[in-house]
C-alpha cells in the first residue's frame, strides 16, 4: 500500500527548477529514507508534502486523497526539523502538549497522551524541565514527542540528527527505528548521510544533485546492485574500472586496458549491455580478497603493489596500485579466528573476487 504519491511534480524558485517532473511513491507504514547530496531538493520535497510549499505543476496524493492544493492544517502530516524549533519559554510538558491544547482537548486526555509519548521517547521524568536545560539529543526527543502526539499519518524527519555527535546519532537512529516499529506511522527521513539512510530505511530513494531520483529499493538492493555510477559512489565505497564488454568462450567479461579481463555475471540483462560497448564495473572493497599467496577458486585475479595501509581496528584498508596505474581499495575484516597473513607496504599482492560481486554500470 502506498501512502504518498508524487505525480510529475515540478517546483521552481526564482526561475530555477528544483524539482523537475518528480514521480515517486512512498509506501505506507514503513520507514522510507530520501538520500541525496546537499542542495538537491530534499527539504523542498518534504515541504511540499507538509504543505509549507505548493507545486507549480503536478499532483501530490496522501493515500487516495489529492492534497495538491490542501492547506497545511488539513494534512495529517508533522515534521521534525534539524533545528529543534521548540518553544524555549515552555516546559517539556507544554511543548509536547501544544498540539492538543490547540485542539482544545480535555486536560486529562492531554496528560495521558503527553505521558504516553514522553515514555516512547524515553523522557519520562523530564516533563517539568526547561527546554534550555536539555541536551541536543533530549531536545530532539521532545521535538519527536511533539510531532507524534497528534497521531499524524506521516512523520517527516528532515536531517533530525545532523547536529548531534556520532555516538548519540547512532543511539537515536536505533530509537527511531523502534519508535516506527511501535507506531507503524509512515516515516519519511531525509538525509545526505548514506550510513544513516542504510541504517534506518525499509526502503530508500537516491537523488542526484540535479534532483532526479536515480534508484529506489531496499538498502540491500541499493548497496548490492546500484544502477548508476552516482549511486555506486554515493552509497558506500566502491572501485570503479572502465572497460569494454566482450565474450570469451561464451562467458561475459570486461576487457580492461593494460590490465586484462574481468569476468562478470549478468544478473539482469539491460538494453545497453551490448557486446563491444564501453562501460564501468564496480567492485565493493570488502568483496575483494587480498593475499600474497596464489589461491584458486576465484573468477577474477588481479595483481598489484600495496601503496597504503590504514588500520581501523575492526578492519584494515589497503590501497593497491595495479600495473595499469589504477588504484584499488580493499577492506579486510580483522578477524582473529586464525593467524592472519602479514601484508606490508610495497608487497606484491593478489586481489581475488568473484564475478557475482562485479556490478556493470552504464558509461
Ligand atoms: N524558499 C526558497 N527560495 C529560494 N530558493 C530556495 C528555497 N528553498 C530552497 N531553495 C533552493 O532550492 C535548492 C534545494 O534546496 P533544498 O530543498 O533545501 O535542498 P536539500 O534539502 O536537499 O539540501 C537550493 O539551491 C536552495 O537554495
Ligand atoms: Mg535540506
Amino acid at each position: 500500500m502506498r501512502q504518498i504519491r508524487f505525480e510529475n511534480v515540478t517546483k521552481s524558485f526564482d526561475g530555477e527548477e528544483i524539482v523537475s517532473g518528480l514521480s515517486l511513491e512512498i509506501p505506507a507504514g514503513k520507514f522510507f529514507a530520501l538520500l541525496g547530496p546537499s542542495g538537491c531538493g530534499k527539504t523542498t520535497i518534504l515541504r511540499l508534502i507538509a504543505g509549507l510549499e505548493f507545486v507549480d505543476s503536478g499532483r501530490i496524493f496522501l493515500g487516495d486523497k489529492d492534497i495538491t492544493h490542501q492547506p497545511i492544517y488539513k494534512r495529517r502530516v508533522n515534521t521534525v526539523f534539524q533545528q529543534y524549533a521548540l518553544f524555549p519559554h515552555l516546559s517539556v510538558f507544554e511543548n509536547v502538549a501544544y498540539g492538543l491544547r490547540i485542539r482544545r482537548e480535555k486536560e486529562i486526555i492531554i496528560r495521558d497522551n503527553v505521558f504516553d509519548v514522553l515514555k516512547m521517547v524515553h523522557l519520562l521524568g523530564f516533563e517539568n524541565k526547561n527546554i534550555k536545560s536539555l541536551s541536543g539529543g533530549q531536545k530532539q526527543r521532545v521535538a519527536l514527542a511533539r510531532a507524534i502526539i497528534s497521531q499524524p499519518e506521516v512523520l517527516l524527519l528532515d536531517e533530525p540528527l545532523a547536529a548531534l555527535d556520532q555516538r548519540l546519532k547512532e543511539k537515536l537512529l536505533i530509537e527511531l527505528i523502534e519508535l516506527q516499529d511501535v507506531l507503524k506511522t509512515t516515516f519519511v527521513y531525509v538525509t545526505h548521510d548514506q550510513a544513516e539512510a542504510l541504517t534506518v530505511a525499509d526502503k530508500m530513494a537516491i537523488m542526484n544533485s540535479d534532483g532526479r531520483i536515480e534508484q529506489i529499493g531496499t538498502p540491500k538492493q541499493i548497496y548490492e546492485f546500484p544502477v548508476s555510477r552516482f549511486v555506486a559512489n554515493f552509497v558506500g565505497n566502491t572501485n570503479i574500472i572502465s572497460g569494454k564488454l566482450l565474450e570469451k568462450d561464451g562467458q561475459p567479461m570486461v576487457e580492461v586496458k593494460g590490465l586484462g579481463n574481468v569476468y562478470v555475471f549478468i544478473q539482469s540483462q539491460k538494453n545497453w549491455m551490448i557486446l563491444g560497448c564501453n562501460l564501468f564495473v564496480s567492485v565493493r572493497p570488502e568483496k575483494i580478497f587480498i593475499s600474497k599467496k596464489e589461491i584458486s577458486g576465484f573468477s577474477n585475479h588481479l595483481q598489484g603493489r600495496v601503496e597504503n595501509i590504514i588500520y581501523y581496528g575492526r578492519s584494515t584498508q589497503y590501497t593497491v596500485m595495479l600495473k595499469n596505474g589504477k588504484k584499488i581499495i580493499v577492506f579486510e575484516q580483522n578477524e582473529e579466528h586464525f593467524p592472519q597473513e602479514v601484508i606490508d607496504y610495497d608487497d606484491i599482492v593478489n586481489l581475488y573476487f568473484q564475478k557475482e560481486n562485479v556490478v556493470l554500470l552504464q558509461e
